[in-house]
């Protein structure tokens, strides 16, 4: 294909439609997508046979409309784990596999582009699109979602790298203008993108709402187009986030290729349409010839490889069982037992008593564009019935029963916001009385409870009751339910159904096991209930570290000032993000990053280091000393010196996830880290500081096995 000769062909006009969007389907007067439930199409230009191209989000599954007008079929897609659930597999080939699949529905249903993955960096337990996101630390971020681009894309559609960047908040997401150092933001906020772009060319990068110090990050010339373009290589368009920014000629100058959805300044700002603003600013010279064909060229490069390009006659009919079977497999291997005090795996035979209403309404994921619709969510009940487990019937269908009731009558789904999104309200949790209790803690042989919490975009969460603390009626369910089985000497598990960090501490103590199975797609219930089983061995890890309590956070100044209607948010803490912060101050969290349990044990050793000129090169065993199969995750940590620049005490800088070991089996691990990585951001450069360097492998952050060191001479690397 001879794009330049396409863009020779192109009249200004047709220019300018190719940088901006159709418009959001079906709102404002625009025409219905061709996919319905899209977020966004492309200009056609059918005298020049180039199509619309078909843009859908998002990170946990394809979103579209399951239903259409007229039409019997169901277009359902498979609702997979949460960002950040995929991030606690720490395995790199389920998230390509993850990815692979979502690419399939992504291209069986005439989409083009996938609107994922989302990396933003987990500052704040709080952000309520932290489901959406990988982890605190962004070279797993980077990792794993640099599989998962390469899956989507594996099946010849695009994917969309965002919100680039720094748009770690839902409060005043449009205008709120992150301030943040340059350290900070190459060391932590632009790391993963950075890992990602080079790694695994995304077709595209979406740029972020928020104010970058001062400037919208779509009309950021220097993030779009200096780091992005000419520091990365980046050799794909960037698309806005959908309304951002306020002003169209910028975003054309700065590098943002393309406007989406379209058709917005003149509905959401008190301004001419976009087309009319940028033929506006090209016919007074603001936008010239050269600038307007690079946007184009950019667009047309990644255009000319989509399926409706290339006229790709789709199905609409994904393979569902085996994208279940995947989706699965990556819950299964994402759970992370938190505490297991001799309670778990336990047998199908165990008498079981479910309390909490997640048991019914269990929770696939979080709202918003991360939403998915698919064909089914496995009940956390209906999954331990189907998995053969003596479930008590009675307390379920009475759970069952009363949710019917309340749903219906008090607690009908709300509007969150002014796009038609309803969410359910919280349902109490204080509907078993104590005489049910009573028999249900006499008939049953063990409790499970389910806490389960939602979140999404357009709001964060709070650091309230109900959310990230326990509500009181909760709070009493797990106190009322551990007296009544602990006095018959009966155990008690948790299964947290969460899409991030709430407050545990204080109730830790009352339970015996606590398993947290995030929010897992739709094989929900299944994957929980063969956990408990041992059918699945869990061998998720922390993506994210669990505090002691939200006055521990280090991102103290979250969601900005002023209070009630933050416009700035000044990322004080600087470098110091998750880990780097608990373990350089020395504040002990509840569950640090990178832990989780398993059934099995695994041991550490013969640490070996070599070094050559370019990197560092990890090599040791691991062996499988417990009764059991199962997977373990090695991670490396390094510990830098202190010379010019302050340090973490110590941050991730590679990771490894064996096969699926037996009793007494062991796995050879060879870990290479580039010198490249061991640096730190100073004033243009990246730099080595001389000085003897710790590498530390662990289990956890805070569960080292072995350590070595190795002397490093200086060395300066450019951007
Ligand atoms: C979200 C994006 C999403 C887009 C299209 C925006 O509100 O921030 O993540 O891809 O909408 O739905």
């Amino acid at each position: 294909m001879d794009i330049e000769k396409i863009i020779s062909q192109m009249t200004v006009e047709e220019k300018i439609k190719l940088v901006v969007g159709v418009g959001l389907p079906g709102m404002f007067g625009n025409k219905p997508s061709i996919v319905p439930g899209a977020a966004g199409e492309t200009h056609p230009i059918e005298r020049l046979n180039i199509p619309s191209t078909v843009h859908a989000d998002g990170p946990a599954g394809l979103r579209i409309n399951p239903e259409r007008e007229n039409d019997e079929k169901k277009y359902y897609a498979t609702a997979f784990p949460i960002a950040s659930m995929l991030a606690s597999t720490w395995n790199k080939e389920i998230l390509f596999e993850v990815g692979k699949a979502m690419g399939n529905e992504t291209k069986e249903y005439g989409v083009d582009f996938l609107l994922a993955p989302a990396i933003n960096i987990h500052r704040n337990p709080l952000c309520g699109r932290n489901f959406e996101y990988y982890s605190e630390d962004p070279v797993l971020a980077g990792e794993l979602a640099s599989s998962f681009v390469e899956g989507v894309q594996s099946e010849g559609v695009g994917t969309s790298l965002k919100h680039f960047v720094a748009n770690n908040q839902e409060t005043n997401r449009m205008k709120i203008d992150t301030i943040v150092s340059e350290r900070a933001l190459r060391e932590i906020y632009l790391k993963g993108f950075e890992i990602v772009v080079k790694k695994a060319k995304p077709w595209t990068v979406m740029s972020a709402y928020n104010k970058l110090n001062g400037k919208y990050c779509s009309q950021n010339e220097w993030l779009l187009t200096k780091v992005l373009r000419e520091e990365w290589g980046f050799e794909g368009f960037v698309m806005s986030d959908w309304f951002a920014g306020d002003n169209p000629v910028e975003q054309i100058k700065a590098g943002n290729d393309l406007i989406m959805p379209g058709k917005t300044y003149n509905v959401f700002r008190d301004r001419k349409d976009e087309i009319e603003e940028l033929k506006e600013a090209y016919e007074r010279g603001e936008i010239t010839d050269e600038v307007l064909n690079e946007r184009v060229r950019a667009i047309l490069k990644v255009l000319v490889k989509t399926p409706s390009f290339k006229g790709y006659k789709f199905s609409n009919k994904p393979d569902f069982e085996r994208h279940a079977k995947i989706s699965y497999n990556a819950a299964s291997e994402g759970v992370v037992l938190l505490k297991n005090d001799g309670v778990l795996p336990f047998s199908a035979e165990t008498k079981v008593a479910i309390f909490g209403t997640g048991q019914i309404e269990t929770i696939k994921g979080g709202f918003g564009s991360g939403d998915t619709h698919p064909r089914y969510t496995i009940s956390i009940f209906d999954g331990f019935k189907e998995r053969g487990i003596k479930v008590d019937e009675t307390l379920g269908e009475f759970y069952r029963q009363k949710v019917k009731e309340m749903r219906n009558g008090d607690y009908k789904p709300v509007f969150v916001n002014n796009f038609n999104l309803k969410i359910p309200p919280k349902l109490p949790e204080d509907i078993v009385d104590e005489s049910k209790l009573e028999e249900a803690s006499k008939r049953n042989d063990l409790a499970v409870i389910v806490i389960s919490r939602i979140s999404g975009e357009f709001v964060d969460r709070k650091a309230e009751k109900g959310d990230y603390y326990l509500s009181d009626d909760e709070r009493k369910l797990v106190e009322n339910v551990s007296e009544k089985f602990h006095k018959k000497g009966k155990k008690v598990i948790v299964l947290l159904n969460i899409g991030g960090p709430i407050e545990i501490a204080s109730w830790l103590n009352l339970v015996d096991g606590l398993i947290l199975i995030w929010q897992p797609g739709q094989e929900a219930g299944r994957v929980a209930a063969d956990v408990c089983l041992g059918v699945v061995n869990p061998s998720g890890k922390l993506p994210t570290t669990f505090p002691k309590d939200y006055k521990d956070i280090p991102s103290k100044t979250f969601p900005g000032t002023p209070n009630d209607n933050p416009t700035e948010v000044i990322y004080e803490e600087d470098i110091y993000v998750g880990y780097r912060y608990y373990d350089t101050f020395q504040v002990v969290p509840l569950f640090e990053f990178g832990y989780g349990l398993s059934y099995t044990k695994f041991d550490y050793k013969d640490l070996n280091i070599k070094l050559d000129d370019e990197n560092i090169e990890i090599n040791f065993e691991i062996i499988n000393t417990g009764n059991v199969d199962g997977k373990e995750i090695a991670q490396v940590y390094v510990k830098a010196p202190k010379g010019k620049l302050d340090k973490p005490f110590q941050e991730l800088k590679g990771f490894y996830k064996t096969k699926l070991l037996k009793p007494g089996e062991k796995e050879f691990v060879s870990i290479r880290i580039p010198l490249r990585d061991l640096t730190s951001f100073c004033k243009d450069k990246w730099l080595l500081e001389e000085g003897e360097y710790r590498i530390r492998v662990g289990a956890s952050s805070r569960d080292i096995r072995l350590e070595g060191k190795i002397y490093l001479k200086p060395k300066v690397f450019d951007l």
